[in-house]
């Protein structure tokens, strides 16, 4: 937790940091979010986390609070009074307080801003990367507009709790179809044994993740071959690697799905030279 939190206009000592008990976010979960990695106090991928941030509000007509630049410095306050040197930013902005009726406020409220920021600890990331990690497969049961990254996140929180219990550290959700939409908190790959690097479309059905999208020129400038589509259960179980991305786990090998092993069970190769090269791709301001 941010020892100091940005809270509609003021920084804040934590204990200090509220929000009324009447704000839509509270009550409705009507609001968006972004996820920023933070390293060397930087900000990684500022202003793709951003851009996405105004598509999500324009999507749900929240009013922008300020202008992106605004919110950067924002960001970069945070993380300065916190003395974060690598860990996240969250900012969330939500529809603002009113009295409590499901529609729209109907005099113009004024959003509620929160940006809070944490350090963590980029060795114990490292570590369970040399590992890799387990995931389970859960059934999708997200409204048809995940792309919006919205606050809503309950049946994402039931399916990293059911990971958590089954000792895995993540949960792809699998669609009526038998296909992988995504993870609870990330974005889901597999590589064929012919090097194929396979992550779905983006589409209402997933959320379009900043680290996917860097990821993407990262595989292109190293001309490995790419295949967005979607992938079924028993195919990334068979493949040659899975791995999953994002903001917090960058790309993360993955060695288990549900019962069964993933390649030889170690992180693969392809996984590993991703997570290696990201960096060098990644924007920082
Ligand atoms: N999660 N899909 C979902 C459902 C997510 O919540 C996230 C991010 C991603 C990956 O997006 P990105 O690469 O932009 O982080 C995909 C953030 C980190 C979170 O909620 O903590």
């Amino acid at each position: 937790m941010s020892r100091i939190a940005y809270v509609n206009g003021r920084y804040l000592p934590a204990r200090e940091a509220n929000v009324n008990v009447e704000d839509r976010g509270y009550q409705f979960a009507d609001g968006v979010y972004e996820v920023c990695e933070v390293r060397s106090g930087k900000l990684v991928d500022a202003p793709r986390h951003l851009a996405r941030l105004q598509r999500s509000l324009r999507e749900l007509r929240i009013t922008q609070p300020m202008p992106l630049t605004a919110l950067e410095v924002v960001l970069h306050e945070t993380v300065r009074r916190n003395r974060v040197d690598y860990g996240l930013v969250y900012l969330q902005i939500t529809r603002g307080v009113a009295r409590r009726d499901h529609a729209f406020p109907q005099a113009a409220v004024r959003p509620s801003v929160v940006v809070t920021a944490k350090n963590l600890s980029y060795d114990k990331n490292q570590e369970t990367a040399k590992k890799g990690i387990a995931v389970i497969t859960t059934p999708e049961n997200r409204w048809p507009r995940v792309d919006i990254k919205s606050v809503s996140l309950l049946p994402n929180v039931l399916a990293k709790q059911a990971a958590r219990e089954r000792g895995a550290n993540e949960a792809w959700f699998v669609d009526t179809d038998g296909f992988v939409t995504e993870g609870s908190s990330s974005n889901a790959w597999i590589v064929t044994a012919d090097g194929r690097v396979v992550t779905r479309m983006v589409d209402n059905h997933i959320l379009s993740g900043i680290t996917r999208a860097v990821l993407l020129e990262v595989i292109e400038a190293l001309q490995l071959r790419l295949e967005e589509r979607p992938f079924t259960v028993a195919e990334a179980q068979a493949a040659a690697e899975a791995f999953v991305t994002s903001a917090s786990q960058l790309v993360m090998p993955v060695v288990k799905i549900d019962e069964r092993t993933v390649g030889d069970g170690k992180p693969g190769s392809v996984s590993q030279r991703l997570r290696e090269e990201f960096h060098r791709f990644a924007h920082l301001s």
